[in-house]
């Protein structure tokens, strides 16, 4: 079972998967992660404005260590990997860790639920299960200007939202591998749902009639 999770920066996609992975028992990869640990290494030595060449070397040479690096959630980063993450060598240095790890998932499991951003249109596109989870970009602010806060960051919540706009601008415009809802998935908006609700809505949805 290989489900692919799609959405825009803090719909709740992430969460939602992980869940979904405990529950049905498969692995889990956050594939913005990859993106993220591109821009850490990046921004670890003070290369603020890469060249393709630059960031695709640093996509080759990723570790676990960047991928747990501290600063990894940071809007800093986020926007850094929002940025190497149109690069056509960027994403096909990253392509064959993610399509390696459905294919092979680890810990035993018998499946994998991938989140990102083309999961369901380019890396899986033969998924099982696609699920496309929005929610309103005020509604996103103010989820992401809570956890940033939670983690001591003082930006404010306006900050948050122009942000995030900027980011969602980039991902659904770039020519490669764009973020846009796979014809056959199925679309979540989360402005009006707790956690709860959501994961209710995703599993029914993944126990119901195949694709
Ligand atoms: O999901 P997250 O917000 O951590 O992703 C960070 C950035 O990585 C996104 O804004 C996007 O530009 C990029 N990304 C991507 N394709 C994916 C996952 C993430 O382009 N499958």
């Amino acid at each position: 079972m290989i489900i692919a999770v799609d959405g825009p920066a803090a719909s709740g996609k992430g969460t939602l998967a992980r869940a979904l992975a405990e529950h049905f028992g498969l692995a889990y990869l956050d594939t913005g992660s990859l993106y993220r640990a591109t821009a850490v290494r990046l921004l670890a030595v003070g290369n603020t404005d890469p060249t393709e060449d630059e960031a695709t070397k640093a996509a080759d040479t990723i570790t676990a260590a960047d991928r747990e690096s501290p600063d990894l959630r940071s809007e800093a980063t986020g926007q850094m990997a929002s940025t190497v993450a149109a690069m056509a060598g960027v994403r096909a240095s990253l392509l064959a860790f993610q399509r390696n790890f459905a294919a092979n998932p680890p810990g035993g499991a018998t499946g994998a639920v991938m989140d990102g951003r083309d999961i369901g249109t380019v890396v899986l596109p033969d998924a099982d299960k696609k699920l496309f989870i929005t929610a309103s970009a005020k509604a996103r602010a103010h989820r992401r200007f809570l956890e940033l806060s939670a983690s001591g960051d003082p930006t404010s919540e306006d900050q948050v939202l122009a942000d995030l706009i900027d980011r969602d601008r980039r991902d659904a415009e770039r020519a490669q591998s764009p973020m846009v809802q796979a014809p056959d998935a199925h679309l979540l908006d989360t402005t009006e749902l707790d956690i709860d609700a959501a994961f209710l809505a995703a599993k029914a949805y993944i126990s119901g009639p195949a694709r």
